[in-house]
């Protein structure tokens, strides 16, 4: 087939407008900024800086991290700077650059921690929208997942919307039963889009000493083994709801990307690509340009929810 052009890779969700669907994801691009000498930072579609708390937080003890067949455990516990320090101290340095796109991550452990999480948020310019995490234990309610009750969920995302200023992006946990209702929860309390999906509890054991990898015994697996599942998710997601849907799980390559569109993504985000190597976003931005020109694809949105069942 011969080549075309310049093919068309903005998409469009939740009113803001992208230049390719490339977001790097919450807790493997820092705040952004540190990125900068290795990434071109305003050739990413965006990316979700490190989940933020109201105060600063150490996170869990180590081991943290340890590399499985086909992906990684974490456990770093959300540790993050605090929302009142990331706009002093990482916000300023993002807004003097031209074209960068940032989303802020949210989580907290009560429903009054994201409501004062977001409100002290709505102080700084230059945030895109909010991504919520409900991947977290509430500790009013007995330290269940906000993400894996329906009543939970409702009720955070409804707090989420009152108080926000910006679109609001529910991140989905993937520990659930029915993510199509939990996505359709999500709708139905206000979110402007969801995001899928969060790591899996996983964990690893040290067969000689017989300890856990992880200090904190369980972790999230995340990385090319939770590909497959993740995409049979989005798919679940994106049928369930008609709110946009920001496809993520061991994302690294063109053609993820286009399966992840096929299956109803309007977006994507990268995580664990960029611990193997740290300019994977950007390589996948012209990766995916390329791709689109061999295969002929003249706009890349045009593939959202395309899959072809007959
Ligand atoms: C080290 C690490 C830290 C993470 N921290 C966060 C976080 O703070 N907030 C969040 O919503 N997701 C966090 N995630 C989840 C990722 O954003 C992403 O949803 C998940 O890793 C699946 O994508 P991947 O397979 O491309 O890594 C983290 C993942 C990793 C590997």
């Amino acid at each position: 087939m011969t080549p075309i052009g310049n093919p068309d890779l903005t998409v469009n969700f939740a009113g803001i407008e992208l230049k390719n669907p490339i977001i790097a994801a919450s807790g493997t691009f820092g705040y952004g900024i540190e990125f900068e000498d290795i990434v071109h930072l305003d050739r990413l579609g965006g990316f979700v800086v490190k989940g933020l708390s109201k105060e600063p937080m150490t996170g869990n003890p180590p081991p943290r991290l340890y590399e499985t067949a086909a992906g990684m455990l974490n456990a770093i516990g959300l540790q993050n700077i605090g929302a009142p320090a990331f706009l002093t101290e990482k916000l300023p340095a993002l807004r003097e650059k031209k074209n960068v796109v940032v989303f802020a991550n949210v989580f907290g452990y009560t429903r009054a921690d994201y409501e004062q999480t977001i409100e002290i948020l709505n102080q700084g310019e230059g945030i895109a929208a909010y991504e919520i995490n409900v991947s977290c234990p509430n500790t009013a309610h007995g330290g269940i997942q906000f993400g894996s009750d329906p009543h939970l969920l409702e009720e955070v995302v409804r707090t989420a919307k009152r108080v926000s200023t910006r679109p609001v992006i529910v991140k989905l946990s993937p520990n659930v039963t029915s993510i199509a209702q939990m996505a359709h929860v999500a709708q139905e309390a206000g979110a402007d889009a969801i995001s899928l999906v969060n790591t899996f509890l996983a964990m690893a054991i040290d067969p000689e000493t017989r300890r856990p990898r992880i200090a904190h015994v369980t972790a999230g697996l995340s990385g090319p083994a939770i590909k497959p599942i993740a995409l049979r998710m989005v798919y679940d997601a994106a049928h369930a709801v008609k709110i946009p849907v920001i496809g993520i799980g061991g994302i690294s390559t063109p053609a993820d990307v286009v399966e992840f569109m096929l299956a109803g993504a309007s977006a994507v985000q990268v995580g664990t690509a960029s611990y193997f190597d740290p300019v994977a976003t950007e390589t996948l931005v012209e990766e995916l340009a390329d791709y689109c020109r061999e295969h002929r694809i003249e706009r890349l949105s045009d593939l959202t929810g395309g899959l072809l069942t007959d």
